[in-house]
């Protein structure tokens, strides 16, 4: 298996309008990071209008989310998704792998390469942003809410509650990286 040079961090975007500028700030700060999107985040943020500055971005546009292989090839020492909708997270707490995102998840997880996810439904009422700066009040279901706790169980998998936990999780693997190599 051909091994790729420097392990870079693979972040995947799902259609959540929650926490999605707050996600690409902490984007926007990182180096050596691709971008995975679902089909509905490519959508999202087109309708929210917000800017990246990432050079390798990878679209949703095949049926076997052929950018996973990048896995295979060890491209990858470690997984953000990072706005993750109810939508997907039910995908990987069911074993589904049928998008590019869950994909990434699934292939991660065997890879044994480890995955932080930040689910947008975290509480049971909060407060999110609708395109054009509109702020609208959601209540996430039980199942969202049974969905993200079942997720915690899941090898590889660390989830976090907010937006401090996941630059939290991300500033401790960097870390944790920067020790092992040197
Ligand atoms: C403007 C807009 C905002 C959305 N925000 C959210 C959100 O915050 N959380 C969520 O779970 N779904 C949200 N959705 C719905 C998802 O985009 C939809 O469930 C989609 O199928 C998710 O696909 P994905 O999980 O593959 O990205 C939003 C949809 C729109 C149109």
């Amino acid at each position: 298996m051909k091994k790729v040079e420097r392990q870079r961090l693979a972040w995947a975007l799902t259609g959540s309008g929650h926490y999605l500028k707050e996600c690409l700030e902490i984007i926007n700060l990182l180096q050596d990071v691709d971008l995975f999107l679902s089909k509905a985040a490519a959508e999202i943020l087109r309708q929210y209008g917000y800017k990246h500055n990432v050079g390798r971005v990878y679209q949703d546009k095949t049926a076997s989310s052929v950018p996973v292989e990048l896995f295979y090839h060890g491209a990858y020492h470690s997984v953000v998704i990072a706005p993750a909708t109810s939508n997907t997270v039910a995908k990987m707490v069911c074993g589904i792998s049928d998008n590019l995102i869950t994909n990434i998840y699934a292939q991660a997880g065997k890879c044994r390469v480890p995955s932080i996810v930040f689910a947008c439904d975290t509480s049971p009422e909060l407060e999110s942003e609708a395109p054009r700066e509109h702020i609208v009040k959601v209540y996430p279901r039980s199942i969202d809410l049974e969905n993200m706790e079942k997720l915690k169980r899941f090898e590889e998998t660390t989830v976090v509650a907010d937006m401090q936990q996941l630059d939290a999780a991300i500033q401790t693997r960097l870390a944790c990286l920067k020790t092992s190599s040197s």
